[in-house]
Parts: C-alpha cells; structure tokens; sequence
C-alpha cells in the first residue's frame, strides 16, 4: 500500500501552469486532493473542465501535503497566510528554490518544508514514441528526474514527500536528494543563467544569419544538428572536437565571455540574482 493511501493533499494556485500540469498528473489518485485558485479567469477554466476548486482557509488544516503553486514573487505572502493554517507534522512542497533560499518561505515550526524542482527530460534521454518526443517540459510522458531538498524540519518525512513529488512530475526515473543551496546553484545560476541565456543567444544568432541574407531553413538545419552535435561532443565525449572547430572555440569564447563569468557562481551573485528575481528591495 502507498504510504499516500488516505492522505489529503492541497494544492495552492491548481490553475496556474505549474499547478495544472501537477493536477493533471494527481487528480485520480488514491489520496484526496483540493484544487485552490484564486484568479476568476483561471477558476473559470477549472469549471469549464469540472474541477471543483476548495477554499484555502477550510483545505490546509485537513492537509498532509500542501504544495504552493504560486508564482515565487507571492510565496513569502502566500506561505504567510498557509503555514498558520497547517497542521502539526504536515509537509510544505515548494516547486522553487529561490524563496527558500533567500528566507521568503514562512514554514510553521511544527512543519516540514521541502523543495522539489524538475529536471526536465534530459537532452539525452532515449525516446521511444511520439508522446515522448512532444513532452520537452516533462510530466506527461517523457521520463525526467528531479532535484529534492529538505529546507526545514523533519527529514522523515522526504520519502512520502518523494512519493508525491514522483507522481506531481511523472515519470520520474530518479530524486535527487540535495540542499537547497545547491539546488540554487543549479537554479537559477546552472540552468537560467546560463543554459537559458546561451538558448537565447543561439536565437539572436540565428537572427543574425538571416539578416546576412542566409536561407533560414538552412540557417535552421545547420543550427539545430549541430546542437545536438555540441553537447553531444562537449558533454559526452561521444567524439572530439575537430582542431580547426576548436580553434573557433577559443576565439568565439574570446569575442563572446568575459574572463571572469565563473564568478556567476559564486554567492554573491547567486545572491543578487535571487533578490533581483523575487524583486526584492
Ligand atoms: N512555469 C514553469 O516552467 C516552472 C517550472 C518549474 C517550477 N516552477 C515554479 O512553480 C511555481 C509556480 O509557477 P507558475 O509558473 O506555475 O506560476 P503561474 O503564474 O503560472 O501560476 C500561479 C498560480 O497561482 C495562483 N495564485 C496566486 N496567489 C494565490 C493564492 N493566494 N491562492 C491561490 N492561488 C493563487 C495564480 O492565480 C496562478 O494561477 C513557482 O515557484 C515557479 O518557480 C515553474
């Protein structure tokens, strides 16, 4: 039996984007669920599909498992008026490092906070149908993992609350148990900072062939076989650069990143991100 069996879960804002692909995933299962929203528009297409939403303030104190689905910039707010709410011994899911790390989070002394991040499905993951290859996102039916932390309280509770956490992001084929520090290393600074800002630089850089009058299916093919290519190469090792490739290399590292990225990484910066992400004063 799963130790889900008869528990209660709630989820806080279950018609956002986060919180409707965790729904979706959840609805059905053994356990008893609340959907909680707050915005009129997104209410309305949860009745449209016969959802029932529930009321916050009647759900929480019934819940083992509260999962706060809100944007990060309202979770100190909204983790204000839930944790009062929760029930001794019950589990807070964040979906976010970020408000965890820079103390936004309000978690009861009496609860167990924990944070719990898709990986997404990975570049390299081995796909055997067509609903696999349309779910880059992950939780539908690509296998993805996912990266968990303890912020504060019991640790006992991780493996229920990974239970949860498997079935909100299913599949999952692995949990990576982390601390949340680290899981702020990863993200924002790993993957936004920079594998995202390099996506987008790989977009303008497109651009850039098209206005140079390249033929953009060309441009396009070209582009995205030698993604596949690069990481392959950089990250598996699957072959070796070519000497003259990697002479572009350095030189585009040369033109293109200052000497001291790294420094990204380091607190401070991971610090001022954060702040600047949760707008914070
Ligand atoms: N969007 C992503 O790709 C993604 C990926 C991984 C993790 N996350 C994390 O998931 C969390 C949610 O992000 P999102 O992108 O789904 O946000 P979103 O803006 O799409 O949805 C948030 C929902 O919360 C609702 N809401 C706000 N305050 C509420 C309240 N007091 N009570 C009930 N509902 C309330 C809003 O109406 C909205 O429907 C964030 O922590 C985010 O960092 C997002």
């Amino acid at each position: 039996m799963s130790s889900l069996t008869n528990c209660t879960v709630s989820i806080i804002g279950a018609g956002g984007k986060m919180g409707t692909r965790i729904s979706n995933n959840l609805i059905g299962k053994e356990f008893s669920l609340n959907l909680c929203e707050k915005s009129e528009e997104k209410i309305k297409a949860m009745t449209d599909r016969n959802l029932t939403i529930t009321v916050m303030e009647e759900v929480v104190p019934l819940s083992d498992f509260v999962i706060l689905a809100v944007p990060d910039i309202y979770i100190h707010k909204v983790s204000k008026e839930v944790s009062p709410l929760m029930k001794d011994g019950a589990v807070l899911i964040t979906l976010d490092p970020a408000a965890a790390y820079a103390d936004q989070l309000v978690v009861n002394d009496h609860c167990t906070s924990i944070v719990a991040h898709p990986c997404h499905p990975s570049i390299f993951l081995e796909k055997y149908t067509k609903e696999e290859y349309e779910d880059a996102f992950g939780g539908v039916a690509a296998r993805q993992e996912v990266v968990v932390a303890v912020h504060k309280g019991d640790e006992s509770k991780l493996e229920g609350a990974i239970e949860l956490i498997s079935l909100m992001y299913a599949p999952v084929e692995k949990c990576h148990v982390i601390t949340v520090e680290q899981m702020a290393i990863l993200e924002p600074t790993l993957v936004e900072t920079i594998t995202c800002m390099v996506g987008t630089l790989l977009k303008e850089s497109l651009e850039e062939t098209k206005k140079l009058g390249v033929p953009e299916e060309a441009a396009k093919a070209m582009l995205y076989g030698h993604i596949q290519i690069a990481l392959s190469v950089a990250l598996k090792g699957t072959n070796p650069f070519s000497d003259a490739c990697m002479i572009a290399i350095e030189l585009g590292k040369e033109a293109i990143i200052k000497p001291d990225w790294k420094k990204v990484f380091e607190k401070e910066n991971l610090d001022y991100t954060i702040h600047k992400m949760l707008k914070l004063s």
